[in-house]
Parts: C-alpha cells; sequence; structure tokens
C-alpha cells in the first residue's frame, strides 16, 4: 500500500506510523485519516507485528482536524458523513496496544487522536491543547469525555474552555501522559516500550489492553467481572502454562503466541 500523507515502517517488532504532512504540521484531513485506519489495520492483522507507535514530527504531532477542509461544511454534510466517528475511531478498534509518540503541537484533533490510543509517551517540548472554542466548534472527536477523564473536571473545562495549552510537565503531572522524555529519546523510548510489549505473550497483552480501556466504558462491577472473565481464558492459553513453568524453573519464558 503506498500512502501519501503517513510513512509506515516496521522496526524490529514495532509498527511505526509517522503522521507525514509537515506543511500543515500534520491536520488531519479526510485523506491522512483513511491512511492512517488502513496502516494501524495492516500492522494489526501482521503477526509480524506486536506494537504499535504513531508518531508526528518533532514541531507536531498533530495540529487538529484540518481546518481547511472543513470550513465550507455544512450540518447535513457532517452529519451525514458521521464526521469525524468514520474515520477518526479506526484506532479504537486495533488488539495491538498503540503507543502514541507526541513531540510537538497535540491539538485539537491531535489531542484526541493521542488520548484514542493507549498511552501517551510524551516529548518534553510537547503541547496539548483543545482549542476548537477559538473556531467557533468544541471537540468533536472524543475531548470533551476522554481529556476530562484523564485530567478532571476543573482543568479539562480551562482547556476545553479558554483553549489553554498543557505542556508536557503539566500534561505528566495531570496524568495525561504515562512518561516525559526528551524530545531526541522519544521515538527510541517509543520502541523500547513497544519491544517490549511485543516480546509477551500476544493474548495477554490484547487482553491486558481490552480490560485497562474497559475501565473507561463501564461501571466498576462490570469492568471486574469482564477482567476476572479475560483472566480465567488467559488459563486456556499455552502461554499461560509456558509462562509459569518458566518462572517455576527459573528460566526465560518462550512465548508462543507472539
Ligand atoms: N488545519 C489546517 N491547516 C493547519 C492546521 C489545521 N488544524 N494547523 C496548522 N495548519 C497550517 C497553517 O494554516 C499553515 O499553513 P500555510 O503555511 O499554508 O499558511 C501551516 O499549517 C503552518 O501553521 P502556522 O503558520 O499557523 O504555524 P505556527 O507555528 O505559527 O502555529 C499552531 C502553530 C499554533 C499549531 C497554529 O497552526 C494553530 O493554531 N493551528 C490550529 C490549531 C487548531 O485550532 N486545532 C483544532 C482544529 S479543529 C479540530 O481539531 C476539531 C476536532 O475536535 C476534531
Amino acid at each position: 500500500m503506498a500512502y501519501e500523507m503517513i510513512l509506515a515502517e516496521i522496526q524490529g517488532r514495532v509498527g511505526v506510523i509517522t503522521l507525514n504532512r509537515p506543511k500543515a504540521l500534520n491536520a488531519l484531513c479526510d485523506q491522512l485519516m483513511t491512511e492512517l485506519g488502513e496502516a494501524l489495520r495492516a500492522y494489526d492483522a501482521d503477526p509480524a507485528v506486536g506494537a504499535i507507535v504513531v508518531t508526528g514530527s518533532e514541531k507536531a504531532f498533530a495540529a487538529g482536524a484540518d481546518i481547511k477542509e472543513m470550513k465550507d461544511r455544512d450540518f447535513p454534510a457532517v452529519y451525514f458523513d458521521d464526521f469525524i466517528g468514520k474515520r477518526w475511531e479506526d484506532v479504537l478498534r486495533i488488539q495491538k496496544p498503540v503507543i502514541a509518540a507526541v513531540a510537538g503541537f497535540a491539538l485539537g484533533g491531535g489531542c484526541e487522536l493521542a488520548m484514542m490510543c493507549d498511552l501517551i509517551l510524551a516529548a518534553d517540548n510537547a503541547k496539548f491543547g483543545q482549542p476548537e472554542i477559538n473556531l467557533g466548534i468544541i471537540p468533536g472527536a472524543g475531548g470533551s469525555q476522554r481529556l476530562t477523564r484523564a485530567i478532571g473536571k476543573s482543568k479539562a473545562m480551562e482547556m476545553i474552555l479558554t483553549a489553554r495549552m498543557m505542556d508536557a510537565a503539566e500534561a505528566e503531572r495531570a496524568n495525561l501522559v504515562a512518561r516525559v522524555v526528551p524530545v531526541a529519546d522519544l521515538l527510541p523510548e517509543a520502541l523500547k516500550m513497544g519491544e517490549k510489549i511485543a516480546s509477551l505473550s500476544a493474548p495477554s497483552v490484547a487482553m491486558a489492553k481490552e480490560a485497562v480501556n474497559a475501565a473507561f466504558e463501564t461501571t466498576l462491577t462490570d469492568g471486574v467481572r469482564l477482567e476476572r472473565r479475560l483472566f480465567h481464558s488467559l488459563f486456556a492459553t499455552e502461554d499461560q502454562k509456558e509462562g509459569m513453568a518458566a518462572f517455576a524453573e527459573k528460566r526465560k519464558p518462550a512465548f508462543r503466541h507472539r
């Protein structure tokens, strides 16, 4: 598959997708989002890949949905196209862990895309924001919900109502990101994390991701029930036998489903 607006390359056992529309600061136009969805699905289906990294440039992870592309759209156009939902939510259907490696601007849809990934690793120059209010709109790809769940009501309200950006240090304090690293180390650190995940048993990795993400979708009782069932089901895998036998025998496990 030839892509025009992204780069896709497997490094070790990690599928790396780089948003690559530098002249528009990786504004997330329809074509870019379609290509991103295709690349994510391809890596999800590829047994050579155990984890996926989505990244941008040093200046911008993504500066949001493409304002120039959407500025003349009217209500029926966005409504019947299910604008945002249709092309943007592919990342939510990927079973392998997706790490957002964010440097520079992650604004509007860029911040929302990062939050749709399973975790965010931030460079020290990252800036997160939901500045849609400046355009006479509100976040449309889950920002009002995911940002609020990640950082709490007051901070989310402030960012969404005033368009204030949050730098990487504040994003780490607010639990929006897992970790902050120097910008030069961003991709190496994301790859290291991806390799670690890819070295583990794929069913347990996929189910761990499913269980954690369920915490955002359901009640505590239902979430714990789901966790318990997934936990039980892993006892049907050879990797569980291997992982536990290796511990008892004081050796490294050789997981089969990787
Ligand atoms: N859409 C389209 N083009 C964009 C863009 C966007 N979201 N963000 C930047 N660009 C373009 C600029 O128009 C400019 O193009 P030209 O050279 O052709 O003029 C180019 O990228 C470089 O941008 P700037 O000259 O503005 O760069 P800067 O360094 O001065 O400023 C910035 C950087 C602060 C990120 C600024 O570009 C900016 O404010 N961008 C818009 C951010 C924004 O409002 N995002 C929310 C979009 S709406 C949304 O995402 C809805 C949703 O919930 C899904």
